[in-house]
């Protein structure tokens, strides 16, 4: 998979995809991930890239000529299956969502600042909107960060043990049951006999009923849909 990223404020994310499993998939070459700074596509000696909003109002609008130049020059080296765009006034994003998009070859992400991008990109190109969460980020860089490390850590091959990321909380709408290591005996504190019995379908069992208490005592919005 390769994906593409256009940010007003490139350097916030020089760091995320340089460590542990993202690090290993693009050295395994399962995922690739290319960096576009807006301001080089920005309007005269100033390398503009934002205005203010016609109609009065604070805050600044990321123009349109700087992001559909970028876009355009991307678009005429390859075909995006999406063109998304990260922005708190969008859908939240779900285990559903990355699932579908870690099965994508070539994403495109634009990341939002200020009061956000002009409206006609949005209209034009932007093929799916997503939220981190209802509250507001100062950009959308570490929201697109988020979103590349849920859809590559799904990449077949990338997570060793396959079942690992299958049995993730949200996987099946269900928080993940609690987890125990050694020892057993934490001064009195002790893991649940059932997880030391050897009875591997009891403890499926066990499992199962606690990720579902867990989601009733937590988030039992998850149940309903
Ligand atoms: N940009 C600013 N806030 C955001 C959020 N919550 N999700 C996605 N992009 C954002």
């Amino acid at each position: 998979m390769r994906i593409d990223i256009i940010s007003a404020a490139p350097d916030l994310l020089k760091s995320p995809f340089n460590h542990s499993i993202i690090k290993r998939a693009k050295e395994k070459g399962l995922a690739e991930i290319h960096i576009h700074d807006l301001r080089s596509f920005g309007l005269g000696n100033y390398r503009q890239i934002d205005d203010t909003q016609f109609g009065g109002g604070a805050g600044m609008v990321l123009m349109i000529e700087p992001i559909a130049n970028c876009i355009e020059q991307l678009q005429a080296e390859r075909t995006y299956d999406e063109i998304i765009y990260m922005t708190p006034d969008a859908k939240t994003l779900t285990q559903s969502v990355s699932n579908t998009l870690s099965l994508k070859e070539n994403i495109l992400i634009l990341t939002g600042h200020y009061k956000g991008v002009d409206q006609r990109i949005r209209d034009k190109y932007i093929t799916r909107e997503i939220s981190i969460g209802d509250y507001v980020l100062t950009g959308g860089e570490l929201a697109a960060a988020v979103l590349c490390d849920s859809i590559i850590r799904l990449i077949p091959g990338v997570i060793g043990d396959e079942t690992s990321a299958l049995t993730d909380s949200f996987q099946d709408n269900l928080l993940s049951p609690p987890v125990y290591t050694r020892p057993s005996d934490y001064k009195g504190m002790k893991v649940p006999d059932i997880l030391l019995s050897g009875n591997f379908p009891k403890i499926e069992d066990w499992r199962s009923e606690q990720a579902y208490k867990r989601t009733q005592q937590i988030r039992p919005d998850l149940l309903d849909e």
